[in-house]
């Protein structure tokens, strides 16, 4: 008789980030950080995420001691962390390093006067209170998910021994974002010498935590396909793409997922209707709120509006926004944006409010009710973005009904198919130089099918079955797969 196989051991995973919804959150990363999690253990992982403790979440979630006084050494200086234990969701812990110098801030990368000057020590500190944590609570993970440069490192003290038979995985969302430590801080990494050189870390006389990430995970992940072919081209690789290159055998594309318990105009109690893909009648009242609360004249009920809710960072596309303002609302367009960011963006959305009353509406603001009325309420929503390795805000439009206009780069050039490409009908609309002209062109096609309302009907059914697509479940599969990739190699030796 053959004995039955032993039941297979759940992957234990601990996904470290230094942002998750709704604990904390400040862009796409936080919904990512906050999603997965769930996702994998739904799959049948043990899944963990470990965060910093900042003032934000202190203040508002209970949490418990789960380990005091561990100590973490930065160079000479001998630092104590507690770790705190609070939940992200039913069955999924969240746990949280406390060391309230570092993170016990109004912020959690800066302040108004931006970012905080020493970001490479706090997440330096981070980074090795993570790859410590499994000595301290009752988690040992078989994998670690590290994301972007403020946890690099982890994958670097992986590297170096720090937890034997527990594979790193990274995932790049930003390669923007490089995590440059200055030469004075460089004894403060505490890794041997030869991490230090051109091999490792060192990156034009610096150091790059996130080259630590790229260079010493087994698998890595970043957040679209199309992302990972053009971070190993000069002008999206940020000087790594040699690297990513070199690495390329080990890296993977997985599109972020949409919520759809988070983000669903059916359920969405932040708007004045809620609507359906059946019934998309709701839609009309959520438009009437977001112009009276935006200050648009009423005349837009008859015109398309045009919606975006953006960090106001040149990553976005506002060079090329701002300078085909003007001609988006001769085409009939009235336009509503939500954002913070740069203050030289700031300014000039705020000049165009004011010159353009009841057709251009700025807020200046991190508003998430705000964000989900303009998701709701636009008819058009503007992602022209310079680079966007994946982007979230064009998926959640398509969920709300909302046609994305976005610049074919990354994650948006993946997620929504033009009609001039022949699908039919399409779920948005899309343009590739990164040229005002260019958008306007692209937004005027939109203008036209909006004013063809079989065509847009159609449109707008597509893009919400599209939406719902990308669940976090399809991408939770494919991180799976890797996870158990990165093992065999960790494990193996591969
Ligand atoms: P990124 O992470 O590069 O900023 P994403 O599109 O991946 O871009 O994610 C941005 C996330 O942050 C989305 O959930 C979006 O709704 C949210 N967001 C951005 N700016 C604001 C804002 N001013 N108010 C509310 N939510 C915002
Ligand atoms: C980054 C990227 C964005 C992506 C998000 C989550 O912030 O800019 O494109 O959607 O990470 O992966």
């Amino acid at each position: 008789m053959s004995t039955p196989a032993p039941p297979k051991k759940p992957l234990t995973i601990l996904v470290a980030a230094t942002e998750a919804a709704p604990l904390a959150k400040e862009g796409g990363l936080g919904d990512v950080a906050g999603s997965l999690p769930v996702a994998l253990s739904a799959l049948g992982c043990q899944c963990a995420l470990v965060l910093p403790a900042y003032r934000e979440i202190l203040g508002k979630t209970p949490f418990t001691v789960a380990a005091r006084e561990v100590p973490i050494w930065m160079g000479p200086d001998r630092l104590l962390v507690d770790i705190l234990e609070t939940s992200l969701a039913p069955g999924v812990p969240a746990y949280l390093v406390r060391h309230d110098p570092s993170f016990l801030r109004d912020g959690k990368y800066g302040d108004a006067y931006g970012p905080y000057g020493d970001n490479d020590q706090r997440f330096l500190l981070f980074s090795k209170a993570v790859a410590a944590l499994p000595r301290h609570v009752p988690f040992v993970p078989d994998v670690i998910l590290a994301n972007d440069w403020q946890t690099g490192l982890v994958m670097a003290l992986l590297d170096n021994g720090a937890l034997p038979g527990t594979a790193g995985v990274f995932c790049i969302h930003n390669m923007g974002y490089l995590g440059l430590v200055p030469p004075e801080h460089v004894p403060l990494i505490g890794l041997p010498d030869r991490y230090l050189d051109w091999r490792g870390l060192e990156f034009w006389g610096r150091m790059s935590l996130m080259k630590a990430g790229i260079a010493f995970a087994d698998k890595l992940v970043t957040v679209s396909p199309t992302y990972a072919r053009e971070i190993r081209e000069s002008w999206q690789g940020a000087g790594l793409e040699g690297l990513v290159q070199y690495r390329s055998d080990r890296l993977h594309g997985i599109v972020n997922g949409v919520d759809l318990a988070l983000w669903n105009p059916a359920t969405d109690p932040n708007l004045v209707a809620n609507y359906s893909l059946e019934d998309r009648t709701g839609k009309t009242a959520c438009k009437a709120d977001l112009l009276e609360r935006m200050g648009l004249s009423g005349e837009f009920m008859d015109q398309p509006v045009l919606g975006m809710v953006s960090r106001l960072v040149s990553q976005k596309g506002l060079d090329i926004f701002l300078v085909a303002a003007q001609g988006l609302m001769d085409l009939g367009l009235g336009i509503v944006v939500l954002g913070t960011g740069d203050q030289v963006y700031v300014e000039a959305l705020r000049n165009l409010a004011q010159e353009n009353p009841g057709r251009f509406a700025a807020k200046i603001a991190f508003d998430p009710a705000l964000s989900r009325k303009i998701f709701a309420g636009a008819d058009l929503f503007c992602v022209p973005s310079l680079y966007e390795p994946c982007g979230l805000t064009q998926l959640y439009a398509m969920a709300y009904g909302t046609l994305p206009l976005v610049r074919a780069t990354g994650g948006l050039a993946d997620t929504v198919s033009d009609p001039r490409h022949g699908h039919s009908p399409g779920t948005g609309f899309s343009f590739t130089p990164y040229w005002a002209g260019d958008l306007t062109w692209a937004a005027s096609r939109a203008v036209d099918a909006w004013r063809d309302p079989p065509t847009w009907n159609a449109m707008t059914a597509q893009a919400m079955k599209s939406a719902q697509t990308f669940t976090w479940d399809r991408a939770a599969r494919q991180y799976l797969k890797v996870f158990h990739q990165a093992l065999a190699i960790r494990r193996g030796g591969a």
